[in-house]
């Protein structure tokens, strides 16, 4: 695997690679990888000539009161697991190489970025899209790949593609889990033995909302009382958001339309670590 700090050398490289009508797959993270980074990259393994991974704790999409200094880091472990799933090109830049001393521009994408996570972190989806189009501009892939944990980063990302004609497709896939069902992130380290036993509730009370429209019950108000008092048994954990959403706009869902797609999102938060997961189903 071919590793780049600094943005020049790595074009260069990847100029080399298109000059040789090699696809390039990129999949961009924050690090301190787990199996569903690691899934990203097995897919864009199998869909392109080269994937490139790029990991960079971004403070631009942490909030004042967030976790940035205490996100986990561990950049030796990263490499190893990178060269074991047969990354290409890992691309691990300083904070100063990505935002020079003057930099002030910055990229909004509008409505889809103000529901769910948007409404408690109001400038994160600001900082996402900023540096993601960065990268895109750095990287110059065929296709990115993001994970469906954070699918509204997902839409807010594709609808950026679009509105601003990137070239690069956008890519989502499944969610990776542990054997309790809780999301794989790269948070889940932050949290207590106690508190990680009652993350599991995140699961099981989506888990009980997809059984509920799948028997049946259209009414979202009903299904989200249920997915509510399950998440409320949780003794150390806070409900930041339970919502159910159209998957393509992301307002909220009164009444499930048969042949809709909607989007059940549950946010907690176990002090400041907030773990959010989701399920997506067709009515
Ligand atoms: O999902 C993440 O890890 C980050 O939001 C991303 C897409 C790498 C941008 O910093």
């Amino acid at each position: 695997m071919r590793e780049f700090a600094r943005i020049a050398p790595l074009q260069r490289f990847l100029n080399g690679l298109r000059q040789r009508k090699k696809r390039i797959g990129f999949v961009p993270t924050m690090g301190y990888l787990h199996e569903g980074h690691l899934s990203l990259v097995r897919l864009s393994n199998k869909e392109n000539d080269a994937t490139v991974v790029s990991i960079f704790v971004n403070a631009l999409q942490f909030g004042r009161n967030e976790d940035f200094s205490r996100y986990p880091r561990n950049l030796k472990r990263d490499r190893r697991l990178l060269g074991a799933a047969a990354a290409d090109v890992l691309f691990a830049p300083s904070a100063g190489e990505m935002y020079q001393g003057d930099f002030q521009t910055s990229v909004t994408v509008g409505g889809i970025s103000r529901p769910l996570c948007g409404v408690s972190r109001p400038t994160h989806f600001s900082g996402v899209a900023t540096v993601v189009l960065k990268l895109l501009n750095i990287v110059n892939p065929e296709t990115l790949y993001l994970g469906q944990k954070d699918y509204q980063q997902y839409r807010v990302v594709s609808q950026m593609a679009k509105d601003l004609h990137l070239r690069a497709r956008v890519c989502m896939a499944p969610i990776m889990r542990e054997k309790d069902g809780l999301a794989m992130s790269s948070r889940n380290v932050l949290l207590s033995g106690e508190e990680r036993r009652d993350a599991t509730l995140i699961y099981q009370a989506l888990r009980e909302g997809r059984t509920l429209i799948s028997s049946g019950e259209r009414r979202a108000p009903r299904v989200l009382q249920v997915i509510r008092r399950i998440l409320g048994s949780a003794r150390l954990g806070r409900i930041d958001y339970a919502e159910i959403v159209d998957a393509e706009t992301l307002a909220p869902v009164v009444e499930l339309n048969e042949h809709s797609k909607a989007l059940l999102a549950v946010a907690m938060l176990f002090k400041r670590t907030r773990l959010i997961d989701n399920i997506l189903m067709e009515v």
